[in-house]
């Protein structure tokens, strides 16, 4: 089990820490795990000028699997757009081809006065959504700002072809199928043809799930739905661009955007392990980031990566405990309660696993 560690930015090093901690208890439990560490985003440009330096692809792609903290920093706004640590971001996973991206949004019952949402429209929420991560307009060519009739133009290419929808539909069938069963595709098809296609490949996809209940919604009104009426939707899959939208409003509806892990998959479920969440830069070093979202990417890695359901489990059932057991990080906490740091935070997933 050789575990690429990418720590990153902001947080990222502080809350990869604790997750490493948990991946230690697992080895010294008898899991064959390695751990690797390696530079992307701003601190691999402040080292070698690069968001991806080639070491770090070398690296990651030797591994079986990655664990990310986050990228990205204020300092680093200014830079030419190749040298930003978003960048690196989307090159590795472009590299690696991690197409498939899961983004579950699961409301932990302990947590639910944390959200936005009125109790009984977010109680017992459990949303998977498969975001397409390699294609869309996040990789289209052309792309670009040029000068056209003496005035700047900015244009972006949104592309998928159809081998693309298909492989990202299969992989959404068979999360619906392990599940409720239920899978609604997001697109605009009302306007644009990209989608149009995106459209007609999953419901031909559909064909070779007749168990899995397939429907179809414009992203508007998706985006609509997932506030009214969230509990209606059981698997979404759609394009890179508005997963990247709809995901971050998913993980509203759970009270914090500091608890939800995500997987990229390739083909053969290699992949990157990251909270969804950013680099947070006002928090960073100051031990007050909420280390749960990684610890829960950890999770993801041992069930879909090394097919470890026992240590997925062990992991997500200790993080349960501390949340029952009304240890909170500050992102969590009911107003005047006390919270703990992202150290003692890690402590009590150690403690309950
Ligand atoms: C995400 C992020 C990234 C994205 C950024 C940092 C490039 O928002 O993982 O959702 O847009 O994919
Ligand atoms: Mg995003």
């Amino acid at each position: 089990m050789k575990i690429a560690v990418l720590a990153g930015d902001g947080i990222g090093p502080e809350i990869v820490a604790q997750a490493v901690r948990v991946l230690n208890v697992l080895r010294a439990d008898g899991l064959p795990i390695e751990l690797e560490h390696g530079l992307i985003g701003g601190c691999a440009v402040d080292a070698t000028g690069e968001p991806y330096p080639e070491a770090t692809h070398q690296l990651a792609s030797a591994a079986d699997a990655v664990l990310l903290g986050a990228v990205g920093g204020p300092q680093y706004d200014l830079l030419p757009r190749q040298q930003r640590p978003e960048r690196g971001l989307l090159a590795i996973r472009k590299e690696l081809s991690l197409f498939a991206n899961l983004r579950p949004a699961i409301l932990y019952p302990e947590l639910a006065n944390a959200s936005s949402l009125k109790y009984d429209v977010v109680a017992g929420l459990d949303i998977m959504i498969v975001r397409e991560l390699t294609g869309d307009i996040y990789f289209g060519e052309p792309r670009g700002i040029e000068m056209r009739d003496g005035q700047r133009v900015g244009y972006n290419t949104m592309v998928y072809n159809e081998a693309e929808i298909r492989r990202i539909a299969h992989v959404a069938f068979r999360a619906a199928n392990k599940r409720q069963g239920k899978l609604c595709s997001v697109d605009k098809m009302n306007v644009l043809e990209c989608t149009q296609l995106w459209r007609d490949v999953v419901t031909e996809v559909a064909k070779e799930y007749p168990q899995v209940m397939l429907s179809h919604m414009l992203v508007d009104n998706a985006a609509m739905q997932l506030v009214r009426y969230p509990k209606q939707f059981d698997v979404i899959v759609t394009g890179n661009m508005f997963g990247d939208i709809l995901s971050d409003e998913a993980s509203m509806l759970t009270g914090s955007i500091g608890m939800l892990p995500s997987a990229s998959l390739d083909e053969n479920n290699k992949g990157l392990y990251e909270p969804i969440h950013g680099s947070a830069p006002d928090l960073a070093g100051r031990d007050l980031a909420n280390p749960l979202a990684t610890i829960l990417s950890v999770a993801m890695m041992m069930r879909y990566t090394f097919n470890q359901e026992d240590a997925a489990r062990r992991i997500e059932d200790s993080v349960k405990k501390v949340l029952r057991s009304g240890v909170r990080t500050k992102d969590i906490v009911e107003s005047n309660a006390k919270s703990v740091g992202t150290k003692a935070m890690g402590d009590a997933v150690l403690a309950n696993l």
